[in-house]
């Protein structure tokens, strides 16, 4: 569509109680996480990378344009297949225009790592959400390595960062659990000589030093003193070019399956879920609610363990959800508190500090949604309180999406099961992290509908 003839104005979108339960088998698209370091990783690497079941959404378009504006070659094949024609690391060169990553939180840390320790000067931005979070959590441990950023007070985007021309090696113990802080400092590492060591005392997504090690990098993992792990990448290897293949977003899963949990009488599968040991924390959240989910197919894709997921409807009851689980479902709080609010009890979600300062202030988002759905919620310090009726809520609210994917996708699942249907103002987020998430839900029989 030609730039002028882009929508600029909301997209409002309603969720109802469909007449029928949802039922049928759907593939969601690929992993978030895994999408971004496979056209970053590609780009480092020295040959051409092949990637199969790439996300296609704004965020990681955004990143693909990124590595195409710093030198790589990054074009889509017409069977969908991404290439990628990487400089070798340490072979980006200075784009000649500002990068723009949009929504994307995890695009902007991950490439300011990279950033850090090229000799280059870049300025980096992104939309109003993304201007409002936190950076200094990265530039903090970049810096030490010796790259300068100059950044809006508060340390907020838009920045300008000069690499280092001669890095220092880095060990750093994560302050916040951040599988983006995390990222950030081991992909500094990869163009700095010596060994670069990351300590986390609470284990977060562990798909950077996977695929680190799939291209040929020396990561060496070991358990931490204190708990958790010791992540070392050995710096300045020659990354070789290999193929990937992005299995689906167990993230987007999440609220096909959660509205599969809720709508009485439903049965759904969704085939081929990442089911990566640190994103599960929602399918044992679920589970110990009561929910019926089956692991069908259980099988390995691309170095990933997948399975195709099936749940049914019942009766769901309120949990205490731990506080250190956090980290392993930390995009999918505002939905399992969807599910929660149908469930029979007090749901307690423990540690929820991060969500905070993810795409909105998602504690504060989701508690509010909730409550003018007529659900019983309260925040306790870091904890969010649910409390299920045991009946369906009532909904008839409509909910600020806050240029937040999650916050409207788990509005509309809510909807599905409440008595009066559920708005939210504005759907074009949801494009951002899940593109097609409308007709493949109304495939299931959501019958989202937009509202004039
Ligand atoms: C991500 C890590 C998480 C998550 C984000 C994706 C990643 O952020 O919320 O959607 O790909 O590393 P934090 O690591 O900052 O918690």
């Amino acid at each position: 569509m030609p730039d002028d003839m882009v929508s600029h104005s909301p997209a409002p979108l309603a969720g109802a109680r469909p007449a029928a339960p949802l039922s049928g088998t759907i593939r969601v698209p690929g992993d978030k996480s895994i999408s971004h370091r496979a056209l970053m990783l590609g780009a480092l690497a020295v040959g051409r990378t092949e990637i199969t079941g790439l996300l296609e959404g704004e965020d990681v378009l955004a990143t693909a344009a990124a590595m195409r504006a710093l030198g790589a070659g990054v074009e889509r094949r017409p069977d969908g297949c991404w290439l990628v024609d990487g400089v070798g690391v340490g072979g980006l060169a200075e784009p000649a225009d500002i990068v723009d990553l949009g929504n994307s939180g995890t695009a902007a840390r991950l490439l300011l790592g990279i950033l850090a320790t090229h000799p280059i000067n870049c300025f980096v931005t992104g939309d109003a959400s993304l201007r409002s979070r936190p950076m200094r959590r990265v530039t903090e441990p970049l810096s030490r390595f010796g790259a300068r950023f100059v950044t809006r007070a508060g340390g907020l985007l838009p920045l300008a960062v000069t690499g280092a021309a001669d890095p220092v090696p880095l060990e750093y113990t994560l302050p916040v659990p951040s599988a983006q802080v995390k990222s950030a400092v081991l992909l500094a590492g990869l163009n700095t000589p010596g060994e670069t060591t990351v300590v986390e005392p609470q284990v977060t997504r562990d798909h950077t030093e996977r695929m680190l090690g799939h291209f040929g990098a020396t990561v060496r993992v070991a358990p931490a003193a204190g708990g958790g792990k010791r992540i070392t990448v050995v710096g300045q290897p020659e990354l070789v070019a290999a193929p990937i293949a992005v299995p689906a977003d167990i993230s987007s899963a999440a609220f096909a399956l959660v509205a599969g949990l809720i709508v009485p009488g439903s049965d759904i599968t969704v085939e081929g879920v990442g089911l990566n040991p640190s994103r599960t924390g929602l399918l044992a959240s679920l589970k110990e609610m009561g929910a019926d989910i089956a692991y069908l197919n259980e099988r390995i894709e691309g170095g990933e363990p997948v399975a195709d997921l099936r749940v049914r409807a019942g009766t769901l009851a309120g949990a205490d959800i731990p506080p250190e689980r956090a980290p392993s479902m930390i995009d999918e709080y505002p939905i399992l508190a969807v599910a929660a609010a149908c469930a029979r009890g007090r749901t307690r979600m423990r540690g929820l500090a991060e969500l905070r300062v993810k795409e909105s202030d998602r504690l504060t988002g989701t508690a509010e949604g909730l409550s003018a759905c007529g659900v019983r919620v309260a925040i306790e310090g870091d904890d969010l309180v649910v409390d299920g009726a045991g009946n369906l809520p009532a909904g008839g609210a409509t909910i600020a999406s806050r240029l937040d994917h999650r916050i409207a996708m788990a509005f509309l699942v809510l909807g599905l099961a409440a008595n009066e249907p559920v708005r939210i103002d504005d759907a074009r987020p949801i494009a951002t992290s899940f593109p097609g998430f409308v007709p493949l839900m109304n495939r299931l029989g959501a019958g989202f509908a937009e509202i004039g």
